[in-house]
């Protein structure tokens, strides 16, 4: 029987379990107190003064980019060396995603960002690709010299480090996903984190993402003599529940102790085994920053990309699953129907060409991540890649 390596398998403990069973015999299922609880632990976590809990990041890039009123006529400068949700919620406010190509780190370029700005531009949205955060400061520099607002697809990076503390306060929307494969999950959910002291900002965000209801189910329900609301703004369904934010909750107070030191030790496993010099390990950490070791994301070099596909195939005939992070979003079918053309982003295409994502999940033994790299090393020696 061959050996099985998933991906990247949601790690649930009794813990995770536990918690929420309790909530679902409380009596209270939807957003209440579990969520309020998350908020306030992330909150510290992060160092940041605004959390709110959502159904998913894309709803939380979206709302961020409602609340700021981007629609029509409006240009929004993103990588394309994402997954299409960064730039879906661009085209679902009705503006235009104008697409930075990315530098060596798989992330967007800052240089190259500047040049894209024209009085259109309402936002950036950079994403730290892989867990890796990007250069924030450059960023917000340039926000701030073109009056721009900078929101962070920070889906991959919960726990990242920046100038030695964790992301989120630098800019002005940071979201997080806790989708199934992220480190930490709720199973679907995701969080806006913000810095700022505008309350209305806040309230304006929290309306929004509950059908702009002056009130909560939990105040009108929770509470006696509470029931009367107002709608007052058009607004989403994008609340997280108490089962996912108790389901979470388990995931975090196990995040630093157990589930990132445990996804750093895969990734140095693979260093150490991966090294070689037709080989680019995935950048983990600079004097300034420190990834959250969410995507071990190898390059190989002179490869293309039938020889990488293959070896996908080979690894998976061998039970073991890889994966590619990204597809670049301009060679989708519905975006090439735009008008965008991978030839105007090289630098996404040559790293997506070569790009082979393997598994990281915190579960995994030593002996697993050993099995991962001999097996892959073996495959790219025998194509005579190594
Ligand atoms: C870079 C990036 N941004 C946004 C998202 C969307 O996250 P969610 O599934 O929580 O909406 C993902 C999900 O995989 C992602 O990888």
């Amino acid at each position: 029987m061959i050996k099985k390596i998933p991906f990247s398998p949601p790690d649930i403990t009794d813990r995770e379990i536990n918690n929420v069973v309790e909530v679902l015999k409380s009596g209270w299922i939807t957003t209440g107190p579990k969520v309020k609880e998350f908020e306030e632990r992330i909150k510290s976590y992060c160092g940041v003064k605004n959390v709110i809990l959502l159904n998913s990041a894309t709803a939380g890039l979206f709302l961020s980019l409602k609340a700021l009123g981007i629609g029509e006529g409006d240009e929004v400068i993103t990588t394309p060396y994402t997954f299409a949700a960064t730039s879906n919620v661009v085209l679902h406010c009705g503006a235009k995603p104008v697409f930075v190509d990315i530098g060596e780190d798989f992330n967007i370029s800052v240089k190259n960002i500047e040049k894209a700005i024209n009085s259109r531009t309402k936002a950036i949205i950079s994403v730290d690709f892989g867990g890796f955060p990007v250069d924030y400061q450059e960023i917000l520099d340039l926000c701030r010299k073109y009056n721009i607002t900078y929101i962070s697809d920070s889906a991959h990076s919960f726990g990242a480090i920046y100038n030695g503390n964790k992301i989120g306060t630098i800019p002005d929307f940071t979201v997080f996903s806790f989708h199934a494969v992220k480190n930490l999950t709720t199973a679907e959910g995701g969080a806006i984190v913000f810095n700022s002291d505008d309350e209305d900002l806040y309230r304006k965000l929290k309306l929004l993402s509950l059908h702009g209801q002056s009130k909560d189910a939990f105040e009108k329900y929770a509470t006696t003599n509470s029931w009367y609301y107002e709608i007052q703004e058009v607004g989403y369904k994008f609340n997280m529940t108490d089962i996912q934010a108790a389901l979470g909750i388990a995931q975090f107070d196990r995040y630093e102790s157990e589930i990132l030191p445990r996804r750093k030790a895969i990734f140095n496993i693979y260093n150490e085994i991966l090294k070689n010099e037709n080989l680019i390990l995935p950048p983990q950490k600079t004097e300034s920053k420190e990834t959250s070791y969410h995507i071990y994301a190898l390059r190989i070099k002179n490869i293309d990309e039938k020889v990488r596909n293959e070896v996908i195939k080979i690894m998976s005939d061998k039970g073991i699953s890889l994966n590619v992070h990204y597809i670049p979003v301009v060679m989708h079918p519905v975006y090439k129907k735009m008008g965008y053309d991978i030839k105007d982003y090289p630098k996404s295409y040559e790293t997506y060409i070569s790009e082979l994502s393997l598994p990281v999940y915190s579960q995994m033994k030593d002996s697993d991540a050993e099995y991962v790299a001999s097996c892959l090393l073996k495959t790219l020696s025998i194509l005579k890649i190594v």
